[in-house]
């Protein structure tokens, strides 16, 4: 699918189990997805994607913030160096995917118009950790219908930033917890190959 030039570049960076982060691998793989993945950095040793991306021989980079702290060094200093070990991967795109570290401008500043977030609510709801849960709490007090989920470009400012791909997703009063979390992750996998795709066309301005 298309020449080498429009074979986009990704790093994908992740915290945890890493689904999204299969979509994209079975997407490109499929043929669905003009993208290689060069490099998935993990904040979080245990996290599972890791042993995704080493299942199809991606290279790997764990990287956690907690030796930075320890050594009396700051979250810029070590947002600094995770900026220079992902640019030497040379990437057209940075994917967070289930990130769960906040990236200061001493990282962005780097990569501008190039990382991209993927947050399980709507642009402006739940910004942080646990939004299905939040968003779950919500409904049952009422105060939503429906939640969603969305792609956006990264700014300083948590799960904020340009919005790249929106998808509402219902919530239905028989819902578990468990039951709305697989809805939108489902969900999220859809949107997040689609936003990729839609920012990697030459064709399409940001
Ligand atoms: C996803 O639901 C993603 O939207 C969320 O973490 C999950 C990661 O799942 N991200 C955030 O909450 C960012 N604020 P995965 O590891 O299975 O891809």
């Amino acid at each position: 699918m298309g020449d080498e030039d429009s074979v986009k570049r990704l790093a994908v960076f992740i915290s945890g189990n890493g689904s999204n982060l299969q979509a994209i691998i079975d997407a490109i793989q499929d043929g669905q997805l003009a993208a290689r993945i060069e490099l998935v950095v993990s904040n979080r040793r245990e996290a599972y994607g890791l042993i995704r991306a080493k299942e199809v021989n991606i290279p790997t980079l764990y990287f956690p913030l907690r030796p930075y702290l320890e050594s009396g060094q700051s979250r810029e200093q070590y947002d600094a160096a995770l900026a220079e070990r992902v640019a030497a991967y040379q990437p057209d795109l940075i994917v967070l995917a289930g990130w769960m570290h906040v990236l200061s401008a001493a990282f962005l500043d780097r990569f501008p118009q190039r990382v991209l977030n993927l947050h399980p609510a709507l642009p402006g709801c739940f910004p942080g950790a646990h939004a299905i849960e939040r968003a779950y709490a919500a409904f049952q007090r009422g105060e939503i219908d429906h939640t969603g989920i969305m792609v956006h470009w990264v700014v300083p400012e948590i799960d904020a930033g340009p919005v790249i791909a929106t998808a509402e997703v219902p919530i239905y009063s028989a819902d578990s917890l468990a039951t709305l979390e697989s809805r939108v992750h489902t969900a999220e996998h859809h949107l997040l190959v689609e936003a990729i795709r839609k920012v990697s066309d030459p064709r399409l301005t940001r």
